[in-house]
């Protein structure tokens, strides 16, 4: 099984810029590729609220508008919790869970998040988060 500790460590970096004063929950994902780049996001929230982004999502568009595209991507990893506290558990939203579908093999790609401080996670592939997913 790949050791995901240095991207969940690029999560945890990428969380430090979460833009989030309306929940005071801070996440931060980090993008794997296939040839090692890593793309990092943070959640970007709106007074509006429905404008928010997700951490996850903020990666996926930051590498889809870098040139990425289905079949680039192996791993992402997210690091999330209340702002200034310490992390807890983020599985991605459904939202995300589609979004990130749209560019990977569902089988293979693999979603892992935080547990603790300890830079441990829990591990799975997108299509045990997103079964039967929708594809066109
Ligand atoms: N959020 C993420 O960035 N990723 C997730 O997987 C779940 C939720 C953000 C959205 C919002 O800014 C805050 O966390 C609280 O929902």
């Amino acid at each position: 099984m790949t050791d995901y500790t240095q991207l969940l460590a690029e999560a945890m970096k990428a969380r430090e810029n979460s833009y989030c004063p309306y929940s005071g929950f801070a996440v931060g994902a980090a993008l794997l590729t296939t040839d090692g780049e890593i793309y990092r996001g943070c959640n970007v929230e709106n007074s509006s609220y429905g404008a928010t982004n997700c951490a996850e999502r903020t990666a996926l568009f930051a590498a889809v508008a870098d040139g990425r595209r289905r079949g680039d991507f192996v791993a992402i990893a997210i690091a999330g919790g209340p702002k200034d506290g310490e992390l807890i558990p983020c599985p991605p939203c459904g939202i995300c869970r589609q979004a990130l579908s749209e560019f990977a093999d569902a089988a293979e790609f693999k979603v892992l998040w935080a547990t603790g401080e300890d830079i441990e996670y829990e591990e799975h592939t997108l299509a045990e988060l997103l079964p039967f997913g929708f594809t066109l």
